[in-house]
Parts: C-alpha cells; structure tokens; sequence
C-alpha cells in the first residue's frame, strides 16, 4: 500500500505513468465509440472535445457512488470558480440488472450526464476499468489519466489535481488543443484569457 502510494503521487507530479491494474487501454489512445443497440450514440469523448473529460465508473445500488457522484458536481463547479472550465464529467452506470433499475438514483445527487452500459459491459471495458474508477481523457480525447479505487475518492485531492494537470495541458499526450507550455508567470495571464474567451458555451 505504502508503495502504491508513492507511485501515485509520483504519476500526479509528472502524470508520467497510469496507476492501474487494467492494460488493456493504452496511454493517449482516443476510444472508439460503439455503435450498437442500448448504447448512447454519440460519442461522450468526442463531445467534451476541447476539455478535459472525466468518466467515472459508478453502479445506481451503490450509497458510495452516489455522494461521489454529489461531489463530482461539487467539484467540477469549485474548479470552474477557480477559472478550469475546460472540463466534462460523466457516469457510466453499470450493465447489470441491479444497476441498471437503480439508475434513478443519482438524479438525486447530480445533474451530471449518465451514460447506460450494457448487460456485457461494453462501456466499462472501453473505458477500461472498475466500480469507482475514475478515467481521464484531455482536450483531444486521449486517455491521458487513470485514478483507482481508492484514490478516486473525493475527499481526497488527487482527482482535482489529476483535473488541474491536464487543464494546464500536462500529459504526456501531444495534443494541439491544450495550451501552449509558457513560463510560470506568463502562463497565468494568457492561459486565463484563453480559457475565460471559451467558457460561455
Ligand atoms: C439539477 O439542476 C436543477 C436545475 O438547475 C436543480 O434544480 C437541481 O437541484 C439539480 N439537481 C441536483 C441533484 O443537483
């Protein structure tokens, strides 16, 4: 645990490596939607184009998903007051018959867009990972990020610092949407301007 630790907060500083068990999804990969019955057709990756793109792997049964889901909201409104607005959220709720009747459950909590996955779990496997994982795409749709079960919890800090890395453009994606890498102080006035100019969309 003690070791996991460290190399999370190593990947957070340099977001130089993905912390996470699954393989199957390759770092700036940009996944491809699929078209088939009970899916959403549009593609939510291609629809937060420009922003940073959180997708957070939740299940309607479950009490935990639904006040991270709360907080997500929460969250994504503290970073657009502190001048992040390039950032989308989602959820995927998951296939089975549970979550899926239990899917009323987190209007309650958020107004975020829920996206309804299969009974074969296709959209958890796109997205390559489990039940309270949380994957980050940037501004060009490129998987840039992946934060696990527990540190995807929201009382700690590693979501909103993982969100504010790639807002700045920090991965190790090469993407023509992120803002351009300028000294500390320069950055500050002209990356501002850039993001307050596309925030009333
Ligand atoms: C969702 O948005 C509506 C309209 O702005 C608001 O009244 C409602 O409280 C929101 N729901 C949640 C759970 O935040």
């Amino acid at each position: 645990m003690k070791a996991r630790q460290l190399l999370v907060l190593l990947c957070l500083a340099v977001l130089a490596c993905e912390v996470k068990e699954v393989t199957s999804q390759a770092r700036c990969s940009v996944p491809q939607w699929p078209s088939i019955p009970g899916i959403a057709e549009q593609n939510p990756v291609e629809l937060a184009s420009g922003k940073v793109l959180l997708v957070a792997l939740m299940k309607g049964y479950c009490r935990y998903c639904w006040y991270q889901a709360q907080n997500l909201e929460s969250l994504k409104a503290h970073m657009w007051n502190r001048g992040f607005r390039d950032i989308e959220m989602i959820i995927v709720n998951g296939g089975s018959i549970l979550s899926r009747t239990t899917i009323g459950n987190y209007a309650h909590y958020t107004n975020l867009t829920i996206y309804q996955d299969t009974e074969d779990n296709t959209l958890y496997n796109l997205f390559g990972g489990d039940k309270d994982d949380f994957i980050f795409y940037n501004r060009c749709g490129q998987r840039a990020a992946f934060l696990p079960h527990p540190y995807s919890y929201l009382g700690r800090t590693y979501t909103e610092r993982v969100l504010r890395a790639l807002h700045r453009g920090r991965s190790r994606c090469v993407c023509n949407l992120d803002p351009a890498p300028q000294s500390r102080g320069r950055r500050s006035a002209e990356y501002w301007k850039i993001a307050t100019s596309k925030s009333n969309n």
